[in-house]
């Protein structure tokens, strides 16, 4: 489902005109699709009817906090990977007894947060994490619930720096290795073992690694059964893959039947953590040519979101859809920029695009996944709003950043006070 379609020559979002949001708010602005958001999740879990399961929304794909009330008000629950995640998940109304807590550099401080909170469980990066987690839960009078994160070696043939389920990565515990540290923590009396965990990987676009991993877990789950511990839950994390040109991801009926046969007869809830197949196609990124340029090598579209807004064409080359807000059959080649001073501010790169003129709108697609969650204020940039639609009506779930945000929680200090 794509509810971002042309109507009488316009770009919607469902049945809002992105003009409109535009006209009211400004520009640049990331924009939801409510509907979307709920198909992607009903899609993703319903897939998967033959089991027990549950979704955990990675947070760090899209946190703002209306997006996640939406998901948690359809079921879903959330993987995090900091405090700051965990506050998000727990304002937007999800259960706590849904969060997934990752993460290879979890503080003390985070780690007594989650505990308190009584969420579902923690996948464990570490021994030496598994065992301040476990002083921390007696400090507290309490279990901590853990998976232990493995890490099965298996390449999920993505983008290097989103490949993690690698001998080389930091991630998890080697899978050889993980059987004795399961005993370990079987013993700790802050510690209840409850789950196996491996995240291997993003924008998979193959269902073979995944399959591949779950294999190398269920054979540790069914060894450690022989030594009476008991695994309830199967994390496989998130990592399924979206359209961003002409990628081919696995559908969610193709991802759950490459597991059905490794599952098959298994007594245990799979747990999720999508992010980006979620999200990822259920948002764009909607920005305002200012000026364009030529120059004897290059046509410069200029407009008004930046890097900063948008960082994944910079940070990994990556490709985002470019459409013209007002359907055009007129194309320019060219790059699309932003007001950053830096050369690696593009947005679109030596690309065949819709020719909008000054003033103009595009949409630049797939944005709704580490895109407003990897923006920062470099060059002193507010962050833009994000605006959920739902049907005819939008709904402003973070507001415009002003100039004095950027500056709020700074101070001159004392000595420079002039009285
Ligand atoms: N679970 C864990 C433990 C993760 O580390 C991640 C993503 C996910 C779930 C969700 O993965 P997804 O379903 O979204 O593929 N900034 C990069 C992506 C980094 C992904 C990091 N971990 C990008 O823009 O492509």
């Amino acid at each position: 489902m794509n509810s971002f379609q042309y109507k009488d020559g316009e770009l919607f979002c469902e049945d809002v005109a992105l003009k409109k949001i535009a006209e009211e708010l400004g520009t640049p602005y990331y924009v939801y699709s409510a509907a979307d958001l709920r198909t992607q999740y009903h899609n993703f879990y319903n897939a998967f009817k033959q089991t027990d399961r549950l979704i955990c929304f990675a947070v760090k794909a899209c946190g703002n906090i209306g997006v996640l009330a939406l998901l948690g008000s359809q079921g879903c629950g959330a993987d995090i990977v900091s405090g700051g995640e965990l506050h998000r998940a727990l304002k937007a109304g999800i259960d706590n007894s849904k969060i997934v807590f990752a993460g290879v550099g979890k503080t003390e401080e985070e780690i007594k947060y989650a505990i308190s909170s009584n969420i579902l469980m923690f996948n464990v990066e570490s021994m030496q994490e598994l065992d301040l987690l476990n002083k921390c839960a007696l400090e507290l009078g309490k279990k901590a619930r853990i998976a232990i994160r493995v890490n099965p070696n298996v390449d999920a043939k993505t983008h290097p720096y989103i490949s993690t389920g690698l001998k080389n990565n930091k991630f998890g515990i080697p899978a050889e290795k993980v059987k004795d540290d399961y005993i370990y923590a079987s013993k700790l009396k802050g510690i209840d073992v409850v789950g196996m965990h491996c995240h291997i990987g993003s924008q998979l676009t193959e269902v073979s690694p995944f399959h591949d991993a779950a294999e190398i877990l269920l054979d540790i789950i069914k060894d450690l059964r022989k030594k009476k511990i008991n695994i309830k839950y199967l994390d496989l994390g998130g990592g399924l893959g979206i359209t961003y040109k002409d990628e081919k991801p696995p559908s969610h009926a193709e991802y759950a039947a490459s597991l059905a046969e490794i599952l098959k007869g298994e007594d245990m809830t799979l747990i999720f953590e999508p992010g980006r197949n979620l999200a990822g196609n259920a948002g764009a990124l909607i920005t305002k040519v200012l000026y364009t340029k030529d120059t004897d090598e290059k046509h410069f579209k200029i407009v008004d979101a930046a890097m900063n807004d948008l960082a994944r064409p910079s940070l990994y080359d990556s490709y985002h859809t470019v459409q013209s807000v007002d359907e055009t059959e007129k194309t320019v080649t060219g790059d699309m920029v932003g007001p950053i001073c830096e050369s690696g501010d593009f947005l679109a790169r030596d690309r065949k695009m819709p020719d909008v003129d000054i003033g103009g709108l595009y949409a630049i697609m797939s944005a709704g996944a580490y895109g407003m969650t990897m923006a920062s204020n470099y060059n002193s940039r507010p962050r833009v709003p994000e605006i959920l639609v739902d049907g005819e009506n939008y709904h402003i779930v973070r507001r415009r950043e002003i100039y004095s945000d950027l500056t709020g929680p700074e101070r001159v200090p004392e000595f420079l006070n002039k009285k």
